[in-house]
């Protein structure tokens, strides 16, 4: 797959390579890959000593990971897509009142064990396609409880499905009606209250900011990078989603691991995410569900060699998509990515968007053995066909999970 970004040059996203090994075998150890090649060279080991999993001659790819959703929340927005079937924009209704804010009303609302149950078959949904790690934002709860009560939802679901959760704090995500016209107060409880207790209690792994016209501002949107680089957790954006505010290169200065959406983003914008190795992750399912006309700079991210990664956004506003299937379709149908940047962008792309490069999204010796076997014939199948599922094995740490 197109997964050699290392080199940060503009063969990185090299548009046709899976870097396959026909006939191969893979040897796992306590939970790592040990050994893999062409089966014909695998040392002498005793059968007895070990389990085997016949392949068959399906095709192994490592565990897809899924690096942006927001797939704990409340309630559902099927209304707001029946308004916007009526011509009203994405835009007028969070301007309304609903939108983000509907969604936080809701979520405040539900219980964890609520939260827990409506988030399952959603997690379980992306699973069952083959995904082992999955990342989950807050940022429906917009105060201490109700983001903390997100965090430790995102922190059961791992202990109720094998996959594993990377979470991050999105407390900047929308203004909540008690601060109305009052943001630069908010972005004060974020930085001051929410942000160093999170960080504490060990609930995120990173933090991310909606720096938009209808989010947050460049100056306030550095306030939380700046609290966020002060707890020693990791920085993220949604920038440049709707407009081009210049979050990236803000991020980009702040060693940012992602910029997502970027369907606005500038070449300058992307000159500084290639000098930080940023990564750009597209969100096909929202540019779809919105409806955007404006398309992700794909060409200028290959030139600049920024690797790409692909996921789903699962929302309840822009990306109701719990596919990553559907994301590798739409990624090659609507952006235009070959099915090897589709598929590296859910793998190894996506790793790097966690600050998981050196661990997952690679079938690599000393990687993490997470592992899915599919019933296709050539790895474009993943990207090619929608509806029928191909999964037929999944590993995670070694261990057959499905
Ligand atoms: O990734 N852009 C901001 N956040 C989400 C949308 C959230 C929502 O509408 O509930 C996104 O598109
Ligand atoms: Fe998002």
């Amino acid at each position: 797959m197109a997964c050699d970004h290392e080199s940060n040059g503009a063969q990185s996203n090299a548009k046709n390579n899976y870097g396959e090994i026909l006939d191969g075998a893979l040897a796992i150890s306590h939970g790592k890959i040990v050994w893999l090649g062409k089966a014909d060279d695998l040392p002498h080991y005793n059968k007895n000593d070990v389990k085997v999993i016949d392949g068959q001659g399906q095709w192994l790819t490592p565990g897809l990971i899924d690096c942006h959703t927001h797939l704990v929340y409340g309630g559902n927005r099927a209304n707001e897509f029946e308004m916007r079937l009526q011509g009203k924009s994405y835009q007028e209704i969070a301007e309304a009142g609903g939108g983000i804010i509907s969604t936080v009303k809701a979520t405040r609302a539900a219980t964890e064990a609520e939260l827990l149950a409506s988030a399952l078959p959603r997690l379980t949904a992306l699973h069952q396609q083959g995904v082992t790690t999955v990342e989950i934002k807050s940022g429906y709860g917009l105060d201490l409880i109700n983001e903390v009560k997100m965090l430790k939802v995102a922190g059961q679901l791992e202990k109720t499905l094998p996959i594993t959760v990377k979470r991050t704090f999105l407390g900047a995500h929308a203004l909540p009606a008690e601060y109305k016209d009052n943001a630069d107060g908010y972005i004060d409880l974020v930085c001051d209250e929410m942000l160093p207790i999170i960080a504490e209690q060990k609930l995120a792994d990173s933090v991310d900011v909606f720096c938009e016209s209808i989010g947050f501002n460049l100056a306030q949107t550095e306030k939380v990078f700046n609290a966020a680089k002060k707890h020693g957790l990791s920085i993220k954006a949604h920038a440049e989603q709707l407009s081009d505010l210049g979050g990236t290169e803000l991020a980009a200065k702040y060693n940012a691991l992602s910029t997502d959406h970027v369907e606005f983003l500038s070449e300058q914008g992307i000159k500084a995410m290639s000098a930080a190795n940023m990564t750009a992750v597209l969100l096909p399912g929202a540019f779809y569900f919105l409806r955007e006309t404006q398309l992700p700079p794909i060409e200028l991210l290959r030139k600049h060699g920024v690797a790409m990664a692909v996921a789903t956004d699962v929302n309840p506003g822009t990306s109701p998509l719990c596919s990553i299937l559907l994301m590798l379709n739409m990624a090659c149908t609507l952006f235009r990515l070959t099915p090897s940047e589709a598929l590296a962008g859910v793998t190894c792309n996506a790793a790097k968007a966690l600050g998981l490069s050196t661990t997952k999204g690679k079938l690599a010796i000393g990687f993490d053995a997470d592992l899915a076997l599919w019933n296709i014939t050539q790895p474009a199948e993943l990207c090619y066909q929608f509806g029928v599922n191909p999964l037929s094995a999944l590993v995670q740490n070694g261990d057959k999970v499905i």
